[in-house]
């Protein structure tokens, strides 16, 4: 816990999607360190290590991430070195340090079995390396014995950055027909709500609120749920409402078999969020609300 001095955040992955949230929405609440690759390359514990050292942080909030999945299939080794051994570094270096550890994981620890929310005493069983990768992620973080906080979100998306909604945005006005899988089911994120949370348990810690037996895994995704086709038909629902003029593609819903990726994808995404709830009153945002909100800063941006 810090003290009285304003407490030294070292946020990874800002020109990420959730990183890049991040970077606004805590600045408020400490003195922000967030390194550039050069300075703190995640494929390189030693330098991971080396960073943390040097700068001290009360925090480490952990939002840089291999995310490639389908890419991850073929980059084994670079997944878990930066999902994995990094993850591992920082929950060392934090012990050592006493910083608590925020950091973000995925459904894709679930092979997507059984049509219920999961929760997180549920068993894992990744379907590929990225999920595989995240998962050593999570277990090396919890053994380090640092005060860790991890999140498992899915669907990640906002106003920037690589994500679905972008792509299917820009394809809905290119194209005539977009045919998306609809038989994967799970909640859209939005990124901004994941950075607003961890603004809310950052301050839950520094308010001394946060008894240390609430380190651990949550579920933190968009309430609601839906699928891959269900979240395009209502963004592009939002979009002609907005736009009663464009030209925008209709949406037909494929079976996932249809569309072939190289990393398999579970069925089921859908993540439980009741024990975030109860343990910090935090209660994700619906994701057709988060969407309203993103569609104008689209327009904005
Ligand atoms: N996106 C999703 O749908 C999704 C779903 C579930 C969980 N998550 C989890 O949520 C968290 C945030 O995801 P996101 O969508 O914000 O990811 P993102 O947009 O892909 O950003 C990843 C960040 O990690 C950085 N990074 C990657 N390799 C690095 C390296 N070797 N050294 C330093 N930085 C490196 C990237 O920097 P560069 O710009 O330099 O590459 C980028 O800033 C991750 O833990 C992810 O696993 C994401």
């Amino acid at each position: 816990m810090a003290g009285q001095s304003p407490p030294r955040l070292l946020v990874t992955g800002t020109s990420g999607q959730v990183g890049g949230e991040l970077l606004h929405t805590l600045a408020p609440l400490g003195t922000l360190i967030a390194p550039r690759r050069a300075e703190m390359d995640l494929a390189d514990a030693a330098s991971v290590r080396g960073f943390i050292r040097e700068t001290r942080p009360d925090w480490i909030v952990s939002a840089g991430a291999y995310t490639a999945v389908d890419k991850a299939e073929s980059e084994r080794d670079l997944a878990f070195a930066i999902n994995a051994e990094a993850v591992a570094v920082m929950g060392e270096e934090a012990k050592a340090l006493g910083a608590t550890m925020l950091h973000y994981s995925t459904d894709y620890v679930f092979n997507g079995q059984g049509t219920t929310p999961y929760v997180e005493s549920d068993p894992t069983a990744p379907l590929g390396v990225y999920g595989a990768s995240k998962l050593a992620g999570e277990e090396a973080l919890l053994a380090s014995g640092a005060n860790a906080f991890i999140f498992r979100t899915s669907w990640v998306y906002g106003a920037t950055g690589k994500n679905f909604l972008r792509t299917i945005l820009k394809y809905a006005r290119e194209r005539e027909e977009l045919r998306i899988v609809n038989d994967q089911h799970g909640a859209p994120t939005w990124s901004r709500d994941l950075a607003r949370m961890a603004a809310h348990v950052i301050r839950h810690g520094e308010a001394a609120a946060t008894p240390s037996n609430l380190r651990g895994v949550y579920h933190a995704a968009g309430s609601g749920e839906t699928t891959w086709a269900g979240f395009a038909q209502e963004a592009i629902a939002q979009l002609r409402q907005r736009e009663p003029a464009a030209k925008l593609a209709q949406v037909n819903g494929i079976p996932t078999v249809e569309y072939p990726t190289p990393a398999a994808r579970p069925a089921n995404s859908r993540l439980n969020c009741g024990t975030l709830e109860a343990a910090f009153g935090w209660k994700m945002m619906d994701w057709r609300e988060s969407l309203s909100n993103v569609l104008p800063e689209l327009e904005a941006s």
